[in-house]
């Protein structure tokens, strides 16, 4: 069991995912800089695809909740939610290259090379990552410097 209180935040998040459509359920915990957290989960929709993970979710809350310059850590946990109402599920969840490119985003406001933090459902493996680890050579802000005016 990991004992990174961010991963756990992470899989009680995902309790709380709309997903009945995958019946795969991801939550994602975000830690500030200053310790401040916000939290996430995915949520699908009818129409397949519009549905939003949950890393997105929670960069969503993060922003409201101390901006997404002060983003330095992120736990992503999924998988399904099992009879006694607890997530698990044996396979670490990375986020996917939407989301990678969401979280660059972020890194990039701050120049803090965001750790992201994968876990499996049953919270018994992680696996520790930063975000440049992920998308190495990645497109951000910075990126745009030579745009005209
Ligand atoms: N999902 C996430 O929320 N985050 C990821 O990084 C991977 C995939 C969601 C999207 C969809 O609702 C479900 O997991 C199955 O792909």
């Amino acid at each position: 069991m990991s004992n990174d209180p961010l991963v756990q935040q992470a899989r009680q998040a995902a309790l709380r995912a709309y997903a009945p459509y995958s019946r795969f359920s991801v939550g994602a915990a975000i830690e500030s800089v200053d310790g401040e957290i916000a939290v996430g989960a995915n949520m699908e929709n009818a129409c397949y695809r519009l549905g939003i993970c949950a890393e997105i979710s929670a960069l969503t809350a993060a922003r409201q909740a101390f901006g997404l310059d002060k983003v330095r850590r992120i736990a992503v946990a999924g998988g399904h939610v099992g009879p006694d109402g607890t997530l698990a599920g044996a396979a670490p969840v990375t986020p996917c290259g939407g989301c990678r490119q969401a979280i660059y985003e972020a890194a990039d406001l701050s120049g803090l090379d965001i750790e992201v933090i994968s876990s499996n459902g049953d919270g018994t493996e992680a696996i520790a990552t930063t975000i440049r680890q992920l998308l190495p050579h990645g497109f951000g802000p910075a990126s745009l410097a030579d745009a005209g005016d």
